[in-house]
């Protein structure tokens, strides 16, 4: 399945059209309503019917290493649960893009986020190279994934590894909070180094892992053979 594909719907006049061509009145809904409502539309693609906890966000982006932080992206960000905790970490200078597949999300999104510092893109997770590039960057510093990886279409899952593997800059971090293990799975694909946590106070428990992008090793330069010096005897 293409990025295209996969992102639903036109997300350009969703002003007075919401999924599936109905009608969408705009701030009827708040964000736990709009969040159901994708859910309502796409059980699959949403994966979960109540947005992340504020103890998930805390410990998900505990580790980030803000003052270098240049640009974040996050994949699925529903109703922005994450958004304004990356906000408000991000030093001035930095940028968050923000892709998801339900244009419902990104309309709601571009509505009630005004910082400049802000894009949210319709589109799909995997298409993540082109979309950084279109926005002037030459590389993320950090991924942050909502997505719901046991249940993406067969292959989606590792073309967004992939796709997210090459777009990180040496040093940054692919940050991944799921209900299940699975992630890892597809992570491991590309990452070497993963670490994991656990957060209880999550509906449901959710698992956490960061997969770290590190320098890659330097190719061993064959050594010279040493040649002795011919000492001369007298
Ligand atoms: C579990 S919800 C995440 C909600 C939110 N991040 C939170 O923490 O509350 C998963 C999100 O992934 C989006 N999604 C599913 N497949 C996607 C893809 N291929 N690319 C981008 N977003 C996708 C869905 O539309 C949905 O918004």
């Amino acid at each position: 399945m293409t990025g295209p594909e996969l992102a639903q719907g036109d997300a350009t006049p969703l002003k007075k059209r919401g999924m599936n061509g109905k009608r969408y009145k705009p701030g009827k809904l708040g964000q736990w309503g709009v969040f159901f409502r994708g859910f309502v539309e796409h059980p699959v693609m949403v994966g979960s019917i109540i947005p992340s906890s504020r103890y998930t966000i805390a410990k998900m982006l505990d580790p980030v290493d803000w003052d270098r932080c240049r640009l974040f992206v996050e994949y699925g960000p529903g109703v922005g649960t994450f958004c304004q905790p990356v906000l408000d970490r991000l030093p001035p200078g930095g940028a968050l893009i923000v892709i998801d597949t339900n244009p419902l999300y990104i309309e709601y999104l571009q509505r009630t986020i005004d910082d400049p510092r802000f894009t949210a893109v319709h589109g799909s997770a995997a298409d993540v190279q082109r979309i950084v590039k279109d926005h002037g960057h030459d590389g993320a510093d950090y991924v942050l994934s909502g997505l719901p990886f046991s249940t993406l279409p067969e292959g989606v899952g590792p073309q967004i590894v992939d796709a997210t593997y090459d777009v990180l800059r040496e040093g940054g971090a692919f940050l991944v909070y799921q209900f299940s293990a699975k992630a890892r799975d597809f992570m491991a694909r590309r990452f070497a180094r993963i670490s994991a946590g656990f957060e209880l106070l999550n509906v449901l428990p959710c698992k956490l892992f960061w997969g770290w992008k590190d320098a890659e090793p330097v190719a061993a330069v064959e050594a010279e053979p040493v040649r002795e010096k011919a000492v001369a005897v007298a």
